[in-house]
């Protein structure tokens, strides 16, 4: 049997390919958490015919960008910042920051213990219980924080748990924040597939907490990890000024300048994809929940979490099942909180969804199985 290490970023498929010789292009990606329908016609035929905007530096300021965003977000524009991807605008609010010490809402992704690291500060978990389906326990957050702490960060919906938080309980986070003087980032990558979106995200809040940033990106729910786009919102104008002159000019090159003005005003792909995640995520979850071998937590997002419960089977043996159909999913061991039962995956397409169920199936009511 090839040797390879157990855990694979769910952007890694040139090491899948290394390791299990199968070409990338071949490799239905469950762990990337991107939008299974690419990007959109309308998004495609208009870049195409801009190419050229690369002779040009974008706008500095990105107002018409901005803009847009704040149309689609209903954000103030002057409330917008944009970045090279959400993490390009996780460690400029973490080098402007500098936390000294944080509380991380685990499992969650990893990247932020990273720069919060990488600043010379430090950080604690708020473990999310597994009794509790991973939901937050608002009123036990609350007395755990104190003011000792600096920062505190939520990613809304979760990954890897595809849980949330509603913004009446964000909320009653904000407000105890501000009471210890607490800074909360909030990363809503995936707040866009939410079944009730307007309930989860926390944007509107930014107009009464000056203690609050929001993140986000147009990696995953337009399918567009490539283009290197988001933005952050906040409603705090020093904390603007300061990212502002630390960030290096133009980092958003002048065709994603061009391509988000196209995809946030994209309303018949923005709905398609809400209706397309919205009933496989229910149809996804309705079978698995039915099987005796699993245990899936309620997902808020594009992606859910499956707690292996067979016996003999565990995350490294179902990817190892899956990748050899050329189905890649995500062992979640390396997840703080979480242990080599844990795996994560996507909605895909359907007929792609039904090809994962019955991998899945093998592996839990098959015989046979390599492990
Ligand atoms: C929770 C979360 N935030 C941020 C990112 C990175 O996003 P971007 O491509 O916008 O930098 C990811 C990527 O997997 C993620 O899962």
């Amino acid at each position: 049997m090839i040797k390879h290490k157990d855990h694979f970023h769910g952007s890694d498929l040139e090491e899948i390919e290394k390791c299990f010789g199968i070409k990338k292009e071949k490799i239905i990606s469950f762990s990337a958490n991107v939008n299974p329908l690419g990007i959109s016609t309308r998004l495609r035929t208009a870049l195409a015919g801009q190419l050229d905007a690369i002779t040009r530096y974008p706008d500095r300021e990105y107002t018409k960008l901005r803009q847009c965003i704040s149309a689609y977000t209903g954000a103030h524009t002057e409330n917008i910042i944009m970045g090279n991807g959400s993490t390009e605008l996780i460690s400029l609010f973490i080098q402007v920051a500098r936390p000294k010490k944080a509380m991380i809402l685990g499992p969650t992704y990893s990247e932020y213990e990273r720069d919060i690291n990488l600043g010379g500060g430090s950080c604690m978990y708020y473990p999310l219980k597994e009794q509790q389906d991973f939901q937050t326990d608002v009123d036990d957050l609350c007395r755990k924080l104190h003011d000792g702490l600096d920062l505190l960060v939520l990613c809304n919906p979760n990954n890897p748990t595809s849980t949330a938080i509603t913004n009446t309980q964000m909320r009653r986070i904000l407000d105890t924040c501000l009471q210890y003087g607490i800074f909360v980032m909030v990363d809503e990558t995936y707040v866009e597939f939410a079944p009730n979106e307007s309930q989860i995200t926390s944007v509107k809040l930014t107009d009464h907490y000056t203690n609050l940033i929001i993140l986000r990106g147009t990696s995953k729910f337009f399918a567009a990890p490539g283009l290197r786009l988001g933005y952050a919102i906040t409603g705090n104008p020093d904390l603007i000024a300061k990212i502002n002159l630390r960030k290096d000019p133009w980092t958003i090159n002048s065709l994603a300048e061009i391509a988000g003005q196209i995809m946030f005003q994209d309303q018949g792909y923005i709905q398609e994809t809400k209706d397309l995640i919205s009933t496989e995520r229910e149809r996804i979850f309705q079978i698995l929940t039915d099987w005796d071998t699993v245990k899936v937590y309620p997902p808020q997002g594009n992606f859910m979490l499956m707690r292996v419960l067979k016996e003999g089977i565990d995350a490294p043996v179902l990817f190892r099942h899956c990748i050899q159909k050329g189905l890649m999913i995500r062992d979640c061991s390396t997840f703080p909180f979480l242990d080599p039962r844990y795996v994560r995956f996507c909605i895909m397409l359907p007929a792609q969804n039904d090809m994962l169920i019955d991998t899945l199936k093998e592996c839990m009511y098959g015989k046979n199985i390599d492990h």
